[in-house]
């Protein structure tokens, strides 16, 4: 009698562990057929990946394509490493980039690049990788002429990414505010009519300075991420926000990242879990 009653309790024991294990089963069908959805849904945006190390998997799969984005940061913080990046993500999908240096000269940024490991000489001569050094004055010419020789290289050469690394003296040219929100938008709307993914560079470091000159920049951009380079402890430690991102369930946290010779910037898998008081930007 015992026994019987012993088995029965077994029973019962197994075919809750079952049906628990069933509904585990079907929640998790359910919770995969929702994320697909999701994907589905946001499926018609098509991505740009970024060639940033870790930094695809929290913006949705990288910028949008054709969006104007805008990386803001002081000087030394990695924004023209992460420009090149970009660019040689471009390379390796096959496509043609166009980087356009305003502030520094050919030769020096060349040396500064190779050191990293990126011999740009070896890219140009491919046929795919452009680059011009402008100066800010001439970006003015570029507006006025609707385009100029960066438009033609744009169109002729079929590029698909655009850097300008960096803007912030041409926002400076202008004096009046009325004027540069004109120059900017006008800059605006021939990257959007040349229907490929450009990144505006803009030197300022959002834990510092907290001049306005980039606010319009800021507020037209698709999307807009900081690098900040601040000191924990002994050393200083560098930081990525995704600030703004238009379309896309973009993280909301602060992630460290490391610059490595042959790899460029490298972005932490997990957000960063200290203290987080001193990331007052804008
Ligand atoms: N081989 C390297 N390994 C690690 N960090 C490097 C290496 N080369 C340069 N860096 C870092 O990269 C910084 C320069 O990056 P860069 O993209 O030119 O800055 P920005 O354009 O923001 O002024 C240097 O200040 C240095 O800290
Ligand atoms: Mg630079």
């Amino acid at each position: 009698m015992v026994n019987k009653k012993k088995v029965a309790v077994k029973k019962n024991v197994q075919s809750r562990k079952k049906s628990h294990k069933k509904t585990k089963i079907i929640k998790k069908s359910i919770r995969s057929k929702i994320i697909q959805r999701k994907i589905s849904k946001g499926g018609n945006v098509k991505r740009v990946p970024t060639g940033i190390k870790n930094l695809d998997k929290i913006v949705e799969g990288g910028f949008e394509k054709n969006s104007t984005n805008l990386i803001v940061g002081g000087s030394g913080n990695g924004k023209s490493i992460f420009a090149i990046q970009f660019l040689m993500e471009g390379l390796k999908q096959g496509e043609s980039v166009l980087y356009v240096a305003f502030e520094e000269k050919k030769k020096d940024f060349y040396a500064n690049m190779s050191e990293l490991g990126w011999d740009l000489e070896k890219y140009e001569k491919s046929g795919k990788f452009f680059f011009l050094s402008y100066t800010s004055e001439k970006i003015k010419t570029m507006l006025d002429e609707g385009g100029g020789d960066i438009e033609m290289i744009v169109l002729s050469k079929k590029v698909q990414r655009v850097v300008m690394d960096s803007i912030t003296t041409f926002v400076m040219l202008f004096e009046r505010d009325v004027e540069m929100r004109g120059r900017a938008l006008s800059l605006f709307s021939l990257l959007k009519s040349w229907a490929c993914t450009s990144l505006l560079v803009y030197e300022r470091d959002p834990l510092i300075d907290r001049k306005q000159s980039s606010r319009i920049l800021e507020f037209e951009a698709d999307s807009l991420i900081f690098l900040y380079f601040t000191r924990l402890k002994k050393e200083r430690e560098r930081f990525l926000e995704v600030y703004k991102m238009r379309g896309t369930r973009h993280s909301k946290n602060i992630f460290q990242y490391i610059i490595r010779k042959n790899v460029g910037i490298e972005v932490s898998s997990k957000p960063y879990s200290g203290k987080l008081d001193r990331f007052k930007s804008t």
